[in-house]
Protein backbone atom coordinates (compact mmCIF):
# COMPACT_ATOMS: atom_id res chain seq x y z
CA UNK A 1 0.00 0.00 0.00
CA UNK A 2 0.84 3.54 -0.66
CA UNK A 3 1.48 5.52 2.42
CA UNK A 4 -0.56 8.93 2.62
CA UNK A 5 1.60 11.01 2.57
CA UNK A 6 -0.09 14.27 2.28
CA UNK A 7 -0.30 16.27 5.58
CA UNK A 8 -3.06 17.67 6.99
CA UNK A 9 -2.82 21.52 7.85
CA UNK A 10 -4.39 23.97 9.45
CA UNK A 11 -6.36 26.95 7.98
CA UNK A 12 -4.53 29.76 8.09
CA UNK A 13 -6.78 32.53 9.48
CA UNK A 14 -5.49 35.63 7.57
CA UNK A 15 -5.27 39.07 9.81
CA UNK A 16 -4.75 41.01 6.58
CA UNK A 17 -7.72 40.12 5.02
CA UNK A 18 -10.38 40.50 8.02
CA UNK A 19 -9.02 43.82 8.87
CA UNK A 20 -8.80 45.39 5.29
CA UNK A 21 -12.68 44.40 5.71
CA UNK A 22 -13.05 45.83 9.10
CA UNK A 23 -11.04 49.03 8.08
CA UNK A 24 -13.39 49.30 4.37
CA UNK A 25 -16.27 49.77 6.68
CA UNK A 26 -14.80 52.25 8.94
CA UNK A 27 -14.27 54.23 5.84
CA UNK A 28 -17.57 54.17 4.86
CA UNK A 29 -19.05 54.73 8.17
CA UNK A 30 -16.44 57.76 8.92
CA UNK A 31 -18.00 59.49 5.24
CA UNK A 32 -21.19 58.65 6.55
CA UNK A 33 -21.07 60.81 9.64
CA UNK A 34 -19.20 63.29 7.58
CA UNK A 35 -22.14 63.50 4.91
CA UNK A 36 -24.58 63.17 7.67
CA UNK A 37 -23.54 64.80 10.58
CA UNK A 38 -21.03 66.64 9.83
CA UNK A 39 -17.76 65.43 11.91
CA UNK A 40 -15.17 63.42 11.11
CA UNK A 41 -14.14 61.20 14.01
CA UNK A 42 -10.92 61.90 15.65
CA UNK A 43 -7.81 60.08 17.74
CA UNK A 44 -5.62 61.72 19.83
CA UNK A 45 -2.73 59.13 20.79
CA UNK A 46 -0.24 60.16 23.31
CA UNK A 47 3.34 58.56 23.57
CA UNK A 48 5.47 59.34 26.16
CA UNK A 49 9.52 58.57 26.17
CA UNK A 50 11.00 56.72 23.24
CA UNK A 51 10.05 52.85 23.11
CA UNK A 52 11.32 51.44 20.17
CA UNK A 53 8.16 49.01 19.30
CA UNK A 54 5.11 51.71 20.86
CA UNK A 55 6.73 54.07 18.46
CA UNK A 56 6.15 51.42 15.60
CA UNK A 57 2.61 50.95 16.55
CA UNK A 58 1.83 54.50 17.53
CA UNK A 59 3.25 54.83 14.07
CA UNK A 60 1.26 52.60 12.65
CA UNK A 61 -2.42 53.44 14.33
CA UNK A 62 -1.83 57.26 13.57
CA UNK A 63 -1.59 56.42 9.55
CA UNK A 64 -4.40 53.90 9.19
CA UNK A 65 -6.54 56.69 11.18
CA UNK A 66 -5.55 59.02 8.27
CA UNK A 67 -6.18 56.57 6.03
CA UNK A 68 -9.62 55.98 7.32
CA UNK A 69 -10.29 59.43 6.89
CA UNK A 70 -10.53 59.96 10.71
CA UNK A 71 -8.63 62.97 12.33
CA UNK A 72 -5.82 62.01 14.02
CA UNK A 73 -2.89 63.72 16.24
CA UNK A 74 0.29 62.23 17.77
CA UNK A 75 1.08 63.72 20.55
CA UNK A 76 4.91 62.94 21.94
CA UNK A 77 5.91 63.68 25.28
CA UNK A 78 9.40 63.55 26.45
CA UNK A 79 10.63 60.98 28.41
CA UNK A 80 11.03 62.78 31.60
CA UNK A 81 7.52 63.98 31.42
CA UNK A 82 5.69 64.06 35.07
CA UNK A 83 2.81 62.12 36.13
CA UNK A 84 1.18 65.40 36.73
CA UNK A 85 2.08 66.87 33.25
CA UNK A 86 0.80 63.98 31.82
CA UNK A 87 -2.79 63.77 33.65
CA UNK A 88 -3.10 67.61 32.59
CA UNK A 89 -2.62 66.62 29.10
CA UNK A 90 -5.53 63.92 29.26
CA UNK A 91 -7.29 66.67 31.14
CA UNK A 92 -7.19 68.78 27.93
CA UNK A 93 -8.26 66.15 25.85
CA UNK A 94 -11.41 64.93 27.67
CA UNK A 95 -12.14 68.82 27.47
CA UNK A 96 -11.93 69.52 24.06
CA UNK A 97 -15.19 68.73 22.44
CA UNK A 98 -13.37 67.45 19.01
CA UNK A 99 -11.72 64.55 20.64
CA UNK A 100 -13.38 61.55 20.27
CA UNK A 101 -10.61 58.83 21.50
CA UNK A 102 -7.74 59.16 23.77
CA UNK A 103 -5.64 56.44 23.44
CA UNK A 104 -1.92 56.37 25.97
CA UNK A 105 0.40 53.97 24.52
CA UNK A 106 1.99 51.77 27.10
CA UNK A 107 4.45 50.65 28.62
CA UNK A 108 4.79 54.20 30.18
CA UNK A 109 8.17 55.17 32.06
CA UNK A 110 8.67 53.46 35.03
CA UNK A 111 7.96 57.13 37.57
CA UNK A 112 4.58 57.32 35.93
CA UNK A 113 1.30 55.13 37.73
CA UNK A 114 -0.30 53.33 34.82
CA UNK A 115 -3.63 53.03 36.78
CA UNK A 116 -3.77 56.88 37.75
CA UNK A 117 -3.43 57.34 34.07
CA UNK A 118 -5.85 55.29 32.69
CA UNK A 119 -8.16 56.33 35.27
CA UNK A 120 -8.01 60.21 33.91
CA UNK A 121 -8.76 58.85 30.46
CA UNK A 122 -12.94 59.91 30.32
CA UNK A 123 -14.78 56.60 29.66
CA UNK A 124 -16.53 57.51 26.70
CA UNK A 125 -13.28 58.61 25.02
CA UNK A 126 -11.39 55.89 26.46
CA UNK A 127 -11.05 53.88 22.83
CA UNK A 128 -8.34 50.96 24.83
CA UNK A 129 -11.00 49.96 26.94
CA UNK A 130 -9.12 50.14 29.72
CA UNK A 131 -10.38 52.41 32.10
CA UNK A 132 -12.53 50.93 35.16
CA UNK A 133 -15.63 51.76 33.84
CA UNK A 134 -15.20 49.70 30.77
CA UNK A 135 -13.69 47.00 32.19
CA UNK A 136 -16.65 46.65 34.54
CA UNK A 137 -19.64 46.81 31.93
CA UNK A 138 -17.29 44.66 29.86
CA UNK A 139 -17.42 42.01 33.13
CA UNK A 140 -21.02 42.72 33.54
CA UNK A 141 -22.00 41.91 29.96
CA UNK A 142 -23.17 45.44 29.38
CA UNK A 143 -22.47 47.77 26.12
CA UNK A 144 -18.32 49.22 26.57
CA UNK A 145 -15.49 50.33 24.81
CA UNK A 146 -13.91 46.31 24.99
CA UNK A 147 -10.02 46.60 24.19
CA UNK A 148 -9.06 46.07 20.58
CA UNK A 149 -6.86 42.86 20.89
CA UNK A 150 -9.31 40.54 22.42
CA UNK A 151 -12.48 42.48 20.63
CA UNK A 152 -10.23 41.51 16.92
CA UNK A 153 -9.99 37.94 18.02
CA UNK A 154 -13.80 37.58 18.65
CA UNK A 155 -14.73 39.40 15.07
CA UNK A 156 -11.87 37.12 13.82
CA UNK A 157 -13.98 34.08 14.78
CA UNK A 158 -17.23 35.95 13.92
CA UNK A 159 -16.37 36.12 10.51
CA UNK A 160 -14.80 32.75 10.19
CA UNK A 161 -17.99 31.45 11.13
CA UNK A 162 -16.32 29.53 14.29
CA UNK A 163 -18.69 28.57 17.12
CA UNK A 164 -18.10 30.04 19.91
CA UNK A 165 -21.12 29.33 22.11
CA UNK A 166 -20.94 25.72 23.85
CA UNK A 167 -17.44 25.73 23.19
CA UNK A 168 -14.31 25.19 25.69
CA UNK A 169 -12.25 28.26 25.34
CA UNK A 170 -8.79 27.89 27.04
CA UNK A 171 -6.55 31.44 27.55
CA UNK A 172 -3.19 31.37 28.61
CA UNK A 173 -2.07 34.57 30.05
CA UNK A 174 -3.99 36.63 32.73
CA UNK A 175 -2.71 40.56 31.64
CA UNK A 176 -5.36 43.21 31.52
CA UNK A 177 -4.77 44.17 27.80
CA UNK A 178 -5.48 40.25 26.26
CA UNK A 179 -5.74 37.64 28.79
CA UNK A 180 -9.04 38.92 31.50
CA UNK A 181 -10.87 40.89 28.26
CA UNK A 182 -10.88 37.92 26.33
CA UNK A 183 -11.88 35.64 28.91
CA UNK A 184 -15.29 38.33 29.42
CA UNK A 185 -15.97 38.35 25.84
CA UNK A 186 -15.51 34.69 24.77
CA UNK A 187 -17.91 34.24 28.12
CA UNK A 188 -20.17 37.08 26.54
CA UNK A 189 -20.38 34.25 23.49
CA UNK A 190 -21.18 31.95 25.53
CA UNK A 191 -18.13 29.49 25.56
CA UNK A 192 -17.59 27.82 28.66
CA UNK A 193 -13.80 29.80 29.46
CA UNK A 194 -10.67 28.69 31.43
CA UNK A 195 -7.62 30.94 32.32
CA UNK A 196 -4.35 29.55 32.42
CA UNK A 197 -1.21 31.06 33.44
CA UNK A 198 2.46 31.22 34.77
CA UNK A 199 0.85 29.24 38.10
CA UNK A 200 -1.34 26.89 36.72
CA UNK A 201 -0.06 23.21 37.14
CA UNK A 202 -0.54 20.76 34.44
CA UNK A 203 -0.96 23.26 31.40
CA UNK A 204 -1.15 20.85 28.87
CA UNK A 205 -3.87 18.36 30.32
CA UNK A 206 -6.12 21.89 30.59
CA UNK A 207 -5.00 23.41 26.97
CA UNK A 208 -5.49 20.10 25.36
CA UNK A 209 -8.84 20.23 26.33
CA UNK A 210 -9.48 23.18 24.46
CA UNK A 211 -11.66 23.88 21.08
CA UNK A 212 -10.15 27.54 21.07
CA UNK A 213 -7.25 28.11 22.53
CA UNK A 214 -6.24 31.72 23.03
CA UNK A 215 -2.13 31.66 23.69
CA UNK A 216 -1.26 35.47 25.35
CA UNK A 217 1.51 35.20 27.62
CA UNK A 218 4.65 36.18 25.76
CA UNK A 219 6.75 33.32 25.52
CA UNK A 220 7.78 32.74 21.92
CA UNK A 221 6.47 29.12 20.72
CA UNK A 222 5.71 28.39 24.39
CA UNK A 223 2.64 26.32 23.30
CA UNK A 224 3.28 22.96 21.07
CA UNK A 225 1.85 20.48 19.51
CA UNK A 226 1.04 18.67 23.13
CA UNK A 227 -0.44 21.55 24.29
CA UNK A 228 -3.10 21.52 21.12
CA UNK A 229 -5.92 19.16 21.07
CA UNK A 230 -6.65 17.80 17.35
CA UNK A 231 -8.61 20.21 15.17
CA UNK A 232 -8.72 22.92 17.45
CA UNK A 233 -8.83 26.78 16.45
CA UNK A 234 -5.62 28.37 18.03
CA UNK A 235 -5.48 32.07 18.22
CA UNK A 236 -1.78 33.48 19.14
CA UNK A 237 -1.68 36.98 20.28
CA UNK A 238 1.93 36.54 21.35
CA UNK A 239 4.54 38.93 19.38
CA UNK A 240 8.59 38.40 20.66
CA UNK A 241 11.56 38.68 18.42
CA UNK A 242 13.38 35.68 18.42
CA UNK A 243 17.50 35.82 17.21
CA UNK A 244 18.84 32.37 17.54
CA UNK A 245 18.83 30.60 14.62
CA UNK A 246 18.58 27.42 16.26
CA UNK A 247 15.45 28.26 17.92
CA UNK A 248 13.79 29.30 14.50
CA UNK A 249 14.40 26.52 13.39
CA UNK A 250 12.70 24.52 16.22
CA UNK A 251 9.75 26.85 15.34
CA UNK A 252 9.45 27.24 11.42
CA UNK A 253 9.08 24.17 8.98
CA UNK A 254 10.43 23.84 5.82
CA UNK A 255 7.83 25.73 3.90
CA UNK A 256 8.76 28.71 6.00
CA UNK A 257 12.61 28.57 7.19
CA UNK A 258 14.32 30.12 4.69
CA UNK A 259 12.55 33.35 4.44
CA UNK A 260 12.71 33.72 8.40
CA UNK A 261 16.73 32.65 8.29
CA UNK A 262 16.92 35.50 5.74
CA UNK A 263 14.87 38.14 7.90
CA UNK A 264 17.24 37.49 10.77
CA UNK A 265 20.57 37.89 8.69
CA UNK A 266 18.61 41.34 7.93
CA UNK A 267 17.17 42.64 10.57
CA UNK A 268 18.47 40.15 13.71
CA UNK A 269 15.33 38.77 14.61
CA UNK A 270 12.13 37.61 13.19
CA UNK A 271 8.63 37.85 14.57
CA UNK A 272 7.34 34.78 16.58
CA UNK A 273 3.75 34.15 18.70
CA UNK A 274 2.97 32.53 21.40
CA UNK A 275 2.64 29.10 20.13
CA UNK A 276 5.41 26.99 17.94
CA UNK A 277 3.40 27.50 14.27
CA UNK A 278 5.58 24.18 13.01
CA UNK A 279 3.44 22.34 15.82
CA UNK A 280 0.55 23.95 15.68
CA UNK A 281 -0.16 23.30 11.77
CA UNK A 282 -0.33 20.18 12.17
CA UNK A 283 -2.82 20.00 14.97
CA UNK A 284 -5.11 22.60 14.91
CA UNK A 285 -7.99 23.35 12.33
CA UNK A 286 -7.63 26.64 12.30
CA UNK A 287 -4.38 28.92 12.87
CA UNK A 288 -3.58 32.38 13.21
CA UNK A 289 0.23 33.54 11.76
CA UNK A 290 3.00 35.89 13.38
CA UNK A 291 3.15 38.24 11.98
CA UNK A 292 0.05 38.45 9.62
CA UNK A 293 -2.92 37.37 12.24
CA UNK A 294 -4.51 39.03 15.63
CA UNK A 295 -1.65 42.21 15.38
CA UNK A 296 -3.47 43.89 12.35
CA UNK A 297 -7.30 43.21 13.81
CA UNK A 298 -6.08 45.05 16.79
CA UNK A 299 -5.59 48.54 14.65
CA UNK A 300 -9.03 47.54 12.61
CA UNK A 301 -10.68 47.22 16.04
CA UNK A 302 -9.16 50.63 17.40
CA UNK A 303 -10.71 52.42 13.96
CA UNK A 304 -13.94 51.05 15.00
CA UNK A 305 -13.52 51.78 18.71
CA UNK A 306 -13.08 55.17 17.72
CA UNK A 307 -16.12 55.72 15.41
CA UNK A 308 -18.11 53.80 17.90
CA UNK A 309 -17.08 56.27 20.80
CA UNK A 310 -17.50 59.10 18.13
CA UNK A 311 -21.32 58.24 17.51
CA UNK A 312 -22.52 57.45 21.67
CA UNK A 313 -20.63 60.82 22.65
CA UNK A 314 -21.94 63.14 19.50
CA UNK A 315 -25.26 61.47 18.57
CA UNK A 316 -26.70 61.39 22.05
N1 LIG B 1 0.82 48.73 24.44
C1 LIG B 1 0.73 47.49 23.89
N2 LIG B 1 -0.53 47.25 23.47
C2 LIG B 1 -1.25 48.36 23.76
C3 LIG B 1 -2.61 48.72 23.55
O1 LIG B 1 -3.43 47.96 23.03
N3 LIG B 1 -2.96 49.96 23.99
C4 LIG B 1 -2.08 50.81 24.60
N4 LIG B 1 -2.52 51.99 25.01
N5 LIG B 1 -0.81 50.50 24.80
C5 LIG B 1 -0.40 49.28 24.38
Amino acid sequence: MIANTIKKQAKILSGAEFSEVIKREVAEEVKRLEKEHGFRPCLVVVRVGDDKASEVYVGNKVKTSRELGIVSEHEHLPAETTEQKLLETIENLNRRDDVDGILVQMPFPKHIDENRILEKINPEKDVDGFHPINVGQLAQGQKSLAPCTPAGVIEMLKRSNIEIAGKHAVIVGRSNIVGKPMAMLLLQKNATVTVCHSRTKNLSEITSQADILVAAMGRAGFIRGEHIKEGAVVIDVGINNVSDVTEARELFDETEIEKRLRTIEKRGFTLVGDVNPKEAREKAAYFTPVPGGVGLLTVAMLMRNTVDAAKSRRLK
